[in-house]
């Protein structure tokens, strides 16, 4: 059997999202999938386009919705050169804070919107963590993963 493979891109300011991208990865590799973290700031959108693996899109939340400051270059790039994606299978596990109840996760719903209208498929349904309710969201993530992705990968 050929090896699943998935590429997590993380979007983060503080670094939750990429502990969340990490606990994941710790339970992909315990499990047969190989997984590439890469934060948005270090990547091209080349890595999206070229790439052929499913991919986990892990974003938070900042400013009034938007997508991570250093994510930014990597969504406007990807919205400006609008490549299709339709080879893509993705996922996205969001994170926000239902304080800020009008942009609710907005960055991970961006990216979702964003890689939709690009013709990329989604897998599972996304999921947005909330800051404010006092779960881990690495917990959750993990919890999500294997519920819900982990076997359409
Ligand atoms: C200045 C600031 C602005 C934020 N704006 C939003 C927002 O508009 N919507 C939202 O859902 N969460 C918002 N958040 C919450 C973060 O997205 C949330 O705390 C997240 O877990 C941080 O993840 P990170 O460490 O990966 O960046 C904001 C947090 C801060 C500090």
């Amino acid at each position: 059997m050929d090896s699943k493979e998935l590429l997590i891109l993380v979007a983060t300011m503080t670094g939750t999202a990429l502990m969340a991208a990490e606990d994941i990865a710790e339970y992909c590799n315990d499990n047969d999938i190989n997984t590439t973290i890469t934060e948005m700031d270090n990547a091209n959108i080349n890595i999206l386009i070229d790439n052929t693996h499913p991919v986990l899109i892990c974003s938070s939340t900042y400013g009034q919705g938007d997508v991570p400051d250093p994510a930014q270059e990597f969504y406007n790039d990807l919205k400006d050169s609008s490549p299709n994606l339709s080879h893509i299978k993705y996922a996205v596990f969001g994170l926000g804070d239902m304080t800020y109840r009008d942009t609710f996760a907005y960055g991970g719903k961006k990216f979702s919107d964003l890689l939709d209208s690009l013709n990329a498929t989604k897998i599972g349904k996304p999921f947005y963590h909330d800051a404010s309710d006092g779960s881990l969201p690495e917990e959750v993530a993990v919890e999500w993963f294997i519920n819900n992705i982990k076997d359409k990968i």
